[in-house]
């Protein structure tokens, strides 16, 4: 018999992440997004990355009608955004500088906040579960660098400077 939802969740808070907000565009061009953090680094060659989306998400629809998206990695500093995001808000982007990606049908760039981003076009699309995962080719993107924010049981931290992350090789 599988776990419970409880220890599912207990099991799953363990594990302390990276945060990402995946952005889009709907039909009548406008931004759409949420917080994420399932994310799969899934291939470098091709270059794939996997993200899975709640069945329950307003993006949802936008991200399937598009099939295009950017992942904004974030970075320090960005906490209030992130609860933003993760929010049911009908105006997340409000206040926000974006740009729309070239490569991912004009899907929005968070460069302010983000240490890096990708710009996806996905290449498949299966509902699993209650979420829905996004298997995308990578197109472009840039490393932005910034000290990146994670989370862990509830809490937004930056990267511990006690020990700083070094730089990332083949980049400049
Ligand atoms: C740290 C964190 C990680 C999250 N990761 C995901 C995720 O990977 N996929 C997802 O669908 N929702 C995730 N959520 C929940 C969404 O951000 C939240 O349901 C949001 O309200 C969805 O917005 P939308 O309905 O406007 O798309 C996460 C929330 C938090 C706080």
């Amino acid at each position: 018999m599988p776990v419970s939802r409880d220890i599912y969740r207990a099991i799953s808070a363990s594990f302390p992440t990276g945060i990402l907000i995946v952005a889009t565009l709907d039909e009548n061009h406008a931004p759409k997004g949420l917080l994420s953090q399932a994310y799969i680094g899934l291939s470098t060659d091709p270059p794939l990355m996997l993200i899975s989306i709640d069945r329950t998400s307003r993006t949802l629809p936008a991200l399937q009608k598009r099939r295009a998206f950017v992942i904004n990695f974030l970075r320090e500093g960005a906490e209030d955004l992130a609860t933003l995001f993760a929010s049911k808000s009908d105006d997340k982007f409000r206040g926000v500088r974006w740009q729309p990606s070239p490569e991912a049908d004009g899907s929005p760039i968070l460069r302010e906040v983000s240490v890096a981003y990708a710009a996806c076009r996905v290449s498949e699309s299966r509902e699993a579960g209650d979420h829905w995962i996004f298997i995308a080719s990578v197109e472009a993107g840039e490393v932005l660098g910034g000290t990146p924010l994670m989370y862990y049981r509830r809490t937004y931290a930056a990267w511990s400077a006690e020990r700083p992350a070094p730089p990332v090789e083949g980049v400049s």
